[in-house]
């Protein structure tokens, strides 16, 4: 298979104001900086994309000579700062190709996820710990009313042997009502019931990859989705985010390079970015899934957390003129992560293959949590008006508080979603969250959301906790940073001198 190619344009475009003496050029450390030679600044900032995942590893760079052009610097410039990077791990060169993306054997790759109760057993027992690994709510005070509800409703299925694979027909339709209500006409039997969106996705894996086939991802993502594509034996190929949003050359051209035949997407409203690709942007992605013949799963357990007030654009499936794009839906995070409850929508083929490959795994989902969850939809203007309002206010409140704690730390907050996606200013991403449980917090380090050692400058905070808590937390934070060594987890740090 041909190697993926970073073109010059693009990464002159992701390097930005690389130079130490550009105008807002390297802005926190500047002073410290500003002696280094181009060739190093070149190197240094080359290196941060990698370990952003920015530029995946085992993706070959642009000539020398092209980059060299594209930056407007000499070519020896390039070539030094190449040397620098093949030094130091970080470019592979083989006789006669070019140099590819590496990390050295130094670095954690795939950000081997630490179990929770490993963490959990860390934290200090005297201190209430405030868990950030998760990104999900407590349930709204209308499930009390949902499972009387759903209690009323149970006789008519206590006649029957109560196992229906494919779903409960009343939270069908239900489901399919919204789909059609949103610009996305569907009918009840194009909806599989599942035990959560994760589920569903998982169905979908085996009904649509075999072992060792590629599979398209947006990096960063759901750390839980790249476990379930390895798991059923697919490789996960990143395609870097851009600070902005996605970037659909990107997916295009890694699906012709890599002949992916599935990606998996978070367009309304990414984990863990809270990113929201437009109109324009899903219909683009339909004609790339049509063009390059991929099946796109769409993920969109975050869709009703939209945090701007704007009008949502319709489903990304309702931009696909044929079944090149599947959605996943959940009710965990409009209503609550115990009901378990989630959703496949797509052609009725696709749903009978499903179905078929569900019975070797599970015979359906509880009928009382699938009635609860009509009730709840019934509800949805309500409940989601005070979930979202409660979303924006202790984002607000996360936000005030790591400007004060925290100041050199970048964040921007995505337009929905319930976490924020910061940008600490060294890669110390694992070294702070194996340090945070010390301090009373529990923390996902960037890594988890990426493959191949990536965002260890990155860290998720969710802000699905209650204001005083999250006050709390990333106080607890700021005393978690400071308690880091210089360059702890950063083994590479002093490997290039300024
Ligand atoms: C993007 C995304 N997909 C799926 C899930 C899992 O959803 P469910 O609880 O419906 O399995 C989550 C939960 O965090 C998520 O963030």
């Amino acid at each position: 298979m041909a190697t993926r190619v970073i073109g010059a344009a693009s990464l002159t475009r992701d390097l930005g104001r690389w130079r130490n003496d550009e105008p807002g050029g390297a802005p926190a450390d500047s002073g410290k900086r500003a002696a280094r030679p181009a060739y190093v600044a070149l190197a240094e900032s080359i290196r941060l994309l990698i370990h952003d995942g920015r530029a995946p590893l085992g993706v070959a760079l642009p000539s020398e000579r092209d980059l060299a052009t594209s930056l407007s610097v000499s070519r020896t410039t390039v070539t030094s700062a190449y040397s620098l990077l093949r030094e130091h791990g970080y470019l592979i060169s083989r006789q006669g190709s070019r140099s590819t993306v590496a990390l050295p054997p130094t670095v954690v790759h795939d950000g081997a996820k630490p179990a929770r109760s490993i963490l959990a057993m860390m934290a200090q027992p005297e201190l209430p710990t405030i868990d950030m690994t998760y990104a999900a709510m407590a349930a709204p005070p209308q499930m009390n009313e949902a499972y009387s509800f759903a209690l009323q409703g149970l006789p008519t299925y206590l006649g029957t042997h109560g196992m229906d694979p494919v779903g409960v027909l009343m939270l069908r339709e239900a489901l399919a009502r919204r789909y059609t209500e949103r610009g996305l006409p569907t009918e009840p039997d194009q909806i599989l019931i599942t035990l959560g969106a994760q589920h569903g996705l998982r169905l979908l894996l085996n009904v649509l990859t075999t072992p060792a086939e590629r599979v398209l991802i947006e990096h960063p993502t759901y750390p839980n989705a790249i476990e379930a594509i390895r798991d059923v034996g697919a490789r996960p190929v990143p395609v870097p985010m851009r600070p902005d949003g996605w970037d659909l050359d990107g997916i295009r051209s890694a699906a012709r390079q890599t002949a992916a035949s599935v990606a998996y997407l978070i367009p309304d409203f990414n984990n863990p970015t809270g990113h929201l690709l437009d109109a324009e942007g899903r219909a683009e992605l339909a004609a790339i899934a049509r063009e390059t013949r991929m099946t796109v799963i769409v993920d969109e357990s975050m869709v009703d957390l939209d945090l701007t007030g704007l009008e949502s654009p319709p489903p990304a499936a309702a931009f696909a003129r044929n079944s090149e794009i599947v959605t996943i839906g959940s009710a965990s995070k409009s209503f609550w992560g115990g009901l378990r409850v989630g959703w496949v929508r797509a052609n009725q083929a696709l749903i009978t293959k499903l179905l078929g490959t569900r019975s070797t795994v599970d015979l359906g989902t509880p009928v009382m949590d699938q009635l609860a969850t009509v009730h709840l939809l019934r509800n949805a203007d309500e409940i989601l008006t005070t979930r979202r309002d409660q979303l924006r206010s202790r984002r607000a409140v996360l936000l005030e508080t790591l400007a004060e704690e925290l100041p050199d730390w970048r964040v921007t907050p995505g337009a929905g979603g319930m976490s924020l996606w910061a940008q600490l200013p060294a890669p110390v991403s694992t070294a702070l969250a194996a340090t945070a449980p010390n301090h009373g917090v529990l923390l996902a380090a960037g890594p988890r959301f990426g493959v191949q050692g990536a965002f260890e400058r990155f860290i998720r905070l969710p802000f699905t906790h209650e204001e005083s808590d999250l006050r709390v937390a990333v106080k607890s934070i700021a005393a978690a940073t400071s308690a880091l060594t210089p360059h702890a987890g950063d083994p590479l740090a002093p490997l290039i001198t300024y």
